[in-house]
């Protein structure tokens, strides 16, 4: 099962019987997806519906309870696997940049290609570049993050993951932390890589973005899959009454507000940030 992995036909990514707790607390239920090379996949959902923790158990930021997960043929669930070695193969964009503050647009995308690709200096810069200018950003890349925008922060923290030639990228909520005004140009990026090919495994709230560039969308609730399919099925012809809920809650602000946000899910309050649970990382 591990190895190569360059079989033809073979899924990107390959979820079964995930199950995640945290203590007493379970947060995934039994999720079974997957996501085929070239596919883009966006999940949707009510806050605390486990999203997040999905993503992440695919690349074993967090350890899953139970169940099993093959990224690009290795299973990362193997005890045995270097699952450092997985990670190198996928790109992952968060809500928050996580940019280094010291170290210009450019070095943040050097930095790991030495470090962890051991590329050489003017290699690193020469792909550094590219990648820059494929975000939009070929003119900044002596600026610190504190002189750019949020959204030209995430376009650098999007072209950061592509410089290390990931086979997948996953996104959390990468739109979200951002002005309304910034949104489009992250969007018209990501819209770029699906046309390029990219795999992409994406979490988001924007229903527009979905539509139009997800092949599939998977709707998850109280930690399980409750309906997938076209952009067209899910969200435009919702079979379950939680799916057509929550889409009318993030289609029309003013029902998320008389709601009480969409952020009522987490009611287990174990995040305790507060009032705002949508904000989370
Ligand atoms: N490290 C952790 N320890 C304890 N509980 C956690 C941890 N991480 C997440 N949780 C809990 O797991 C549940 C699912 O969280 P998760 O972040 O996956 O939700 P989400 O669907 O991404 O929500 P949001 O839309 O708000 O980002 C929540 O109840 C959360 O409080
Ligand atoms: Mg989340």
């Amino acid at each position: 099962m591990t190895g190569g992995g360059d079989g033809n036909g073979e899924n990107a990514i390959e979820v079964r019987g995930l199950h995640k707790a945290f203590g007493a607390l379970e947060v995934l239920r039994g999720i079974d997806f997957s996501v085929a090379r070239g596919e883009v996949v966006c999940v949707i959902g009510p806050s605390g519906s486990g999203k997040s923790t999905l993503l992440r158990c695919v690349n074993l930021l967090e350890e899953p309870t139970a169940g099993r997960i093959t990224v690009a043929g290795t299973e990362v669930t193997d005890p045995e696997v270097d699952i450092d070695r997985v990670r190198r193969r996928i790109g992952m964009v968060f809500q928050s940049f996580n940019l280094f503050p010291h170290l210009t647009a450019l070095e943040n995308l050097t930095i790991a290609q030495r470090r962890v690709l051991r590329r050489d200096r003017p290699t690193a810069a020469r792909i550094a570049r590219d990648q820059l200018a494929r975000v939009g950003l070929g003119d900044k890349e002596a600026a610190y993050p504190a002189q750019l925008s949020g959204g030209q922060q995430q376009r650098v923290a999007i072209a950061r993951a592509l410089a290390m030639d990931p086979e997948l990228m996953l996104f959390d909520e990468p739109t979200s932390a951002l002005d309304p005004e910034l949104v489009g140009d992250v969007l018209a990026v990501m819209r770029a890589l699906a046309r390029d090919g990219m795999t992409m495994l994406v979490v988001t709230h924007e229903m527009g973005f979905a539509r139009e560039v997800a092949d599939r969308v998977v709707f998850m609730d109280g930690g399980l899959v409750v309906e997938e399919g076209t952009p067209g099925q899910v969200v435009g012809a919702p079979r379950h009454e939680r799916t057509r809920a929550f889409l009318s809650r993030v289609l029309d602000p003013t029902a998320a507000e008389v709601d009480g946000t969409d952020g009522t899910d987490a009611a287990d309050g174990t995040d305790g940030t507060g009032p705002t649970t949508g904000q989370r990382t």
